[in-house]
């Protein structure tokens, strides 16, 4: 009986987005709930050190990065350590096979050295505040269709009155599925510049076969800096601009750590869905996740046939290789694991529970039905969006062609609209050269016959737009996939998108012709259009449902729950969640430790495979045991560990921090067994893996020789 009972309560927890002591992204000015919980994990420092608006507080030294990542600053000038895998494609972008720093590193040795870069970003929260009760007020009695617009012009309202007067930006955001909403306003730098990463078989090591697994011997650190005006306020690059001075930045321990110390990690996860009903689940297992694998297949083969035949074209193609296969691989993971875990028969379960609850409760009795009725339809085309988005524009011309979309309206338009016409022109004349620097036309060309091969054989013919026919009759072949060869055979001759050239040339002069005749943007525009008006009405319409009923649902859950605590769904603004760090069981019979080190790194080593090779300036170190003041206590260097903290994507380069508000490691990823984890929280598996900040300062001390960057540091020894 007992044991009966306590199953039935650990599944409950289990399948349920309310807290646990490791499971929770906090919002940081809510934290006192959560206050004496973490004291007792081992948090020495007051709730203003974490987070106040008053007085300088830990939340002044971490960073939005570009919107996908998190930072920390490290020193009073400004220094940001965040993951190689953020710095990527910046790194990426500056390197060329004669100044190849993605291969060998770079490290500043002066602000001189310093590299800029176009388009980055990183932002420090000013504060954040609660306004759901004058957002529902606006939308209160509002009709469904409507409430997207009418929120969308109070968020704005908000979002002017807080910046007014100021160099601030801001964003209101929905919380809890709309049952509450934040505002949070920021200060935006925009000159960040690039002072030192390892080289990739450093950062990268280990590559996609080690990437989301633990053990892991990934050194996934890079080092920025904020530059701002000589007032410190934010400033597009210019060389007068200075190291910006932060209201706080983290000391950072050397000390090391042991199983069971406590560690929060503060950053902006992106995006979970913990909430998620069994139907999403079932959609995602069955159909979307699959077919997502399935197409990153092809664009990812295509692309590595063509970057081991030459450096300059593996240097180009990278960046956006390593973000394709990292969610790839993503994808793979979050199936199996929800599968294993029998995520769908716990979600089942508790919504059962549920309907039982909300039986006779009119508001709430048949959220459920709704929704899984809206799926009937819903499933029917939730192949198309992923077929779209992975297929037709996983083809880099096809989505570039697109973007002439403003342009091709402009030149249409009754009276001729010069002034549309050229400020399409000027914006599509800004990303020429970003596009053309990740372009490789031999992979494309196999790409696109591939991926609108199988559309052709995965979309029901039914929602083929009039096109595909054209397609199938002007490229008629033996086969299918001949078809579908000639076909990208042919735009890979006639289209202007193929090269720079043409495009710039057609950009001086264009013409509603040129564009209109054009086979790739035909192509693009032919599945676009056919997807926005058949497609997206349906799709539209589930959201509209699975929107609001999910409303209700997260607030019947608060009600069902009323002891829990509950956090909201990741929306890439700033969380904290602690908890400590915690060794883990794969498997039956297999114990994983909570640590990686050098000599880990060694026993990975091999020259032959690229993913796995060690740079012979570590190999001297190690051979040497020179390692200084970050040898850990057995003579070895640590490299990684793991916490059970609650992250997802967004956190990478988040700070992991311990008890005394010090800077012990840096947050990279999650591991294989719980890749669930975004729609599913497993207490028993699921982990964060981080780099351990002695590995990460030895790099930068002993490797890179950069003892300007140590020296800037507040180190904590023994
Ligand atoms: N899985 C890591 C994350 O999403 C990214 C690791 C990048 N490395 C790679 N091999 N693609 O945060």
């Amino acid at each position: 009986m007992k044991k009966i009972v306590l199953t039935l309560f650990s599944i409950g927890i289990l399948a349920s987005p309310f807290a646990k002591a490791d499971e929770g992204m906090w919002l940081p000015m809510l934290l006192k709930n959560n206050y004496a919980e973490m004291q007792r994990l081992g948090l020495k420092l007051t709730a203003e050190q974490l987070y106040d608006i008053n007085t300088a507080s830990l939340k002044d030294a971490i960073v939005w990065f570009n919107g996908g990542c998190t930072a920390e600053i490290v020193s009073d000038k400004g220094l940001l350590f965040t993951n190689h895998h953020c710095g990527y494609g910046a790194i990426a972008n500056h390197s060329t096979p004669s100044d190849n720093i993605l291969d060998n590193g770079f490290w500043a040795k002066s602000f001189s050295e310093e590299k800029e870069n176009a388009n980055m970003w990183a932002s420090v929260l000013v504060r954040m505040e609660d306004v759901s009760d004058r957002v529902n007020k606006a939308i209160a009695g509002v009709e469904a269709k409507k409430v997207d617009s009418v929120r969308g012009v109070v968020f704005k309202a908000i979002q002017k009155e807080a910046t007014e007067k100021t160099t601030y930006e801001a964003t209101v955001k929905s919380f809890f599925k709309d049952n509450a909403y934040y505002l949070f306003v920021f200060e935006k730098f925009t000159d960040i510049r690039l002072v030192a990463t390892p080289p990739q078989s450093i950062g990268k090591f280990g590559g996609d076969t080690d990437n989301w697994m633990w053990p892991r011997h990934t050194g996934d650190f890079s080092i920025f800096r904020i530059y701002a005006n000589k007032d410190n306020k934010p400033a597009t690059y210019s060389k007068d601009n200075v190291p910006y001075t932060p209201k706080k930045f983290l000391n950072v321990s050397i000390k090391g750590l042991q199983e069971g110390d406590y560690t929060m990690v503060y950053g902006f996860p992106g995006r979970t869905n913990r909430y998620e009903t069994s139907m999403g689940i079932q959609t995602a297992i069955e159909k979307t996740n699959p077919a997502t694998v399935d197409l990153r297949d092809i664009r990812l083969k295509a692309w590595k046939e063509e970057m081991t035949k030459s450096d300059s074209v593996r240097l180009l193609l990278s960046s956006r290789y390593a973000s394709i296969a990292n969610y790839w691989k993503y994808y793979i993971g979050q199936t199996e694991q929800l599968k294993r875990l029998k995520v769908l028969d716990e979600k089942q379960e508790m919504e059962k529970r549920f309907n039982q609850w909300a039986k006779n409760k009119p508001e709430y009795a048949n959220i459920l039905q709704h929704i899984q009725d809206a799926y009937i339809d819903y499933n029917k085309y939730a192949l198309h969006r992923t077929y779209i988005n992975e297929g037709v524009f996983g083809s880099a011309v096809a989505g570039y062609a697109l973007r002439f979309g403003d342009l091709e309206k402009a030149l249409k338009a009754e009276k001729p609209d010069t002034a549309a016409v050229n400020k399409a022109v000027r914006s599509l004349k800004k990303g020429v050269d970003d596009f053309y620097k990740t372009f490789n036309a031999v992979s494309e060309q196999k790409i696109l016959a591939s991926l609108a091969e199988m559309f052709y054989k995965n979309i029901p013919a039914d929602q083929h737009p009039a096109y595909m026919a054209e397609i199938l009759k002007k490229n008629k072949a033996k086969t299918t996939k001949e078809t579908f060869e000639k076909f990208a055979e042919t735009v890979f001759k006639k289209s202007m998108f193929i090269h720079k050239a043409d495009v710039e040339k057609f950009l001086a002069n264009p013409t509603l012709k040129a564009l209109q005749k054009d086979p790739a943007y035909a192509y693009a525009l032919a599945f676009y259009t056919n997807y926005t008006t058949n497609i997206l009405p349906h799709l539209d319409a589930f959201a509209t449902i699975n929107t609001a009923e999910g409303t209700k649902y997260v607030k019947a859950l608060m009600e069902m729950n009323p002891e829990k605590k509950f956090y909201p769904d990741a929306n890439s603004t700033l969380r904290l969640t602690y908890g400590n760090v915690k060794a883990y069981s794969p498997k039956d019979a297999v114990e994983y430790k909570y640590f990686t080190t050098l000599s880990g790194v060694m026993a990975k080593e091999n020259p032959d495979e690229f993913e796995f090779r060690v740079p012979a300036r570590l190999k001297e170190l190690y051979n040497k045991k020179d390692f200084g003041m970050y040898a850990s206590k057995d003579g070895d260097i640590n490299v990684g560990f793991i916490t059970n903290n609650d992250i997802t994507g967004g956190n990478s380069g988040s700070p992991v921090i311990n008890g005394n508000g010090e800077l012990v490691g840096l947050a990279f990823d999650g591991n294989w067994e719980a890749m669930s984890g975004d729609i599913y929280f497993d207490s028993k598996y699921k982990r964060t893996i981080c780099v351990d900040v002695r590995y990460v300062l030895f790099m930068i001390d002993k490797f890179g020789g950069a003892s300007n960057l140590i020296s800037e540091m507040n180190i904590i020894k023994d």
